[in-house]
């Protein structure tokens, strides 16, 4: 018989906002403010995403869309390669993001994608430090996530493409 994996994540589910840290609040603002500049005229979905740094600054970012689809990026990206840019070594403690539909401005259910997720574990791993994420839950409710590892279990990191290297 096969044996069976249970893969435990955690999620903690808040009522509403109301409930947040003053920094997770700030955070969660600057997400939704960031939605303002999404570009996105072909899926009319707007996403912000905001880093809080290790040293209080908030970094932000949107999902800016292309006439070639793939071309274009979503806001979690945007905001973590942006970022990384300017400030390499500063660790992100916390990563909010916001989505709702234009012209509305009713927040939506939130799940990062699997390449933004991939994109969050790589500088979880690189900074050696959890970065903790909150997203829309149902109705007037927060999700809180510790780590992104909770996003993403049977992650493909590091560790997995150097231990398929071949021996020298
Ligand atoms: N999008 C994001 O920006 N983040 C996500 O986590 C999911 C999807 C964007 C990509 C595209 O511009 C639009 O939302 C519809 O998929």
């Amino acid at each position: 018989m096969a044996r069976e994996l249970k893969i435990k994540i955690r999620i903690e589910v808040l009522e509403s906002e109301k409930e947040l840290t003053e920094s997770e609040k700030r955070t969660w603002n600057k997400a939704k403010e960031a939605t303002e500049n999404a570009y996105a005229p072909y899926s009319n979905f707007l996403v912000g995403a905001a880093l809080l740094l290790e040293d209080g600054t908030i970094h932000i970012g949107n999902n800016q869309e292309n006439a070639a689809y793939p071309s274009g990026m979503c806001a979690e990206r945007t905001a973590l390669f942006g970022k990384s840019a300017i400030a390499p070594f500063m660790a992100i403690e916390l990563i909010a993001v916001a989505a709702r539909k234009a012209f509305t401005y009713k927040y939506l259910q939130g799940a990062p994608c699997g390449g933004c997720r991939q994109v969050m574990t790589e500088y979880e791993d690189r900074q050696g430090s959890p970065i903790k994420l909150l997203l829309q839950g149902e109705g007037t409710e927060i999700y809180r996530l510790s780590s992104v590892k909770d996003l993403l279990p049977l992650v493909f990191t590091k560790e997995n493409l150097l231990g398929a290297q071949p021996k020298e």
